[in-house]
């Protein structure tokens, strides 16, 4: 009986062995952060000198365009390779269509133009929808049901992405869960002699309330209704492995899970099923949640940030959007990721 107890003593498995000092957890540490995997969203707005903080993202802020070549700078300082820019335009100039949206003088136009300008080789990849252009707020015309109308909206989508190439945008992202607007996108672009020109297809973004607090951001919540008519009941796995099959059939370089942190599974599917460069966007909900019990000293601010973002690398994603990757550089920056 004594035997027993002593060559079981001299099996047992330890996995607290490895965990013992820093070092020795380096040399076994699976998954590793780095400024490489991040891109920073910034929401540019229509006028001059203005630098507003959006009450529900707190360190978030609306820029004017005389403005953003400076935060870009900014960016590719901390080794930041891509932004994601969403424009805001004045109210004023919101329509039925969202046709601002193309006015090759309008602001992501003049933005994407500035930071290029004002950075060496930052890849600048812009937003591609409708919602911050519409006078109701939905991401495309609508028919007369007050419904998306999927087809009138591809041949927009199509001339809004030639003027963001135009402007010199490196990527463009499609978020508006159109059927066909990946296919919609590439014609443009190769019409158009930018054929050059990936796409990171926001291909399956989910109809999440985590999208909140961004439409004060962005000034683009709807009018009336809601979005899921044409984003993706959360509810479904296999229906956003057909929604990235076909954005992939389609021509997408790269391919979107969106919200990350709430869909990690999908995350994980989606990187083993195509095996392609993989996105996953920390939304704004998951952003204002971990800033709001920080602020109320109910969480550590960067350690729940890093881990939030570990969680989504090792759930899969070779690059994640998120308002904090300002924040992460930093700190991996200084060896502490
Ligand atoms: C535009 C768009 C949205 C987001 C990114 N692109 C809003 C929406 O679909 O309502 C959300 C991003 C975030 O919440 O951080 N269609």
């Amino acid at each position: 009986m004594e035997d027993m107890t002593d060559d079981w003593f001299e099996s047992m498995v330890r996995m607290r062995r490895l965990r013992r000092t820093g070092s020795l957890r380096r040399m076994v540490r699976e998954n590793v952060l780095h400024t490489d995997d991040l891109i920073q969203p910034l929401f540019v707005i229509a006028g001059r000198g203005v630098k507003k903080e959006v009450p529900s993202m707190p360190g978030v802020h609306q820029v004017s365009v005389d403005k953003v070549g400076r935060e870009a700078k900014a960016i590719e300082a901390l080794g930041i390779p891509a932004v994601l820019l969403f424009g805001i335009p004045q109210d004023g100039d919101k329509d039925a269509v969202g046709s601002v949206s193309w006015d090759p003088k309008g602001v992501i136009q003049r933005a994407v133009a500035s930071i290029k300008r004002n950075t060496e080789d930052l890849c600048v990849i812009t937003d591609l929808c409708f919602c911050e252009y519409t006078d109701h707020g939905h991401c495309g015309p609508l028919d007369e049901d007050g419904i998306v109308d999927n087809d009138e909206t591809l041949l927009n989508l199509g001339i809004q992405a030639a003027s963001h190439a135009a402007a010199g945008a490196d990527m463009i992202a499609p978020s508006g869960m159109m059927d066909g607007m990946v296919d919609a996108v590439r014609e443009s672009l190769d019409l158009h002699g930018y054929e050059d020109v990936p796409i990171m297809s926001y291909a399956a973004k989910f109809a999440s309330a985590f999208y909140g607090p961004f439409r004060d951001a962005a000034d683009s919540a709807p009018a009336f209704g809601d979005r899921h008519t044409y984003q993706m009941d959360p509810a479904n796995s296999e229906e956003a492995l057909r929604e990235v099959e076909l954005d992939v059939d389609e021509g997408a370089d790269i391919v979107m899970v969106k919200p990350a942190g709430p869909c990690l599974d999908v995350v994980r599917q989606v990187k083993d099923e195509f095996g392609l460069p993989t996105a996953a966007y920390q939304v704004s909900g998951e952003y204002s949640m971990i800033k709001a019990a920080a602020e109320n000293g109910w969480l550590n601010h960067d350690a729940v940030m890093m881990e939030s973002l570990l969680a989504i690398k090792r759930a899969g994603a070779d690059m994640i959007i998120t308002y904090f990757a300002r924040d992460a550089a930093k700190i991996i920056a200084k060896g502490k990721g």
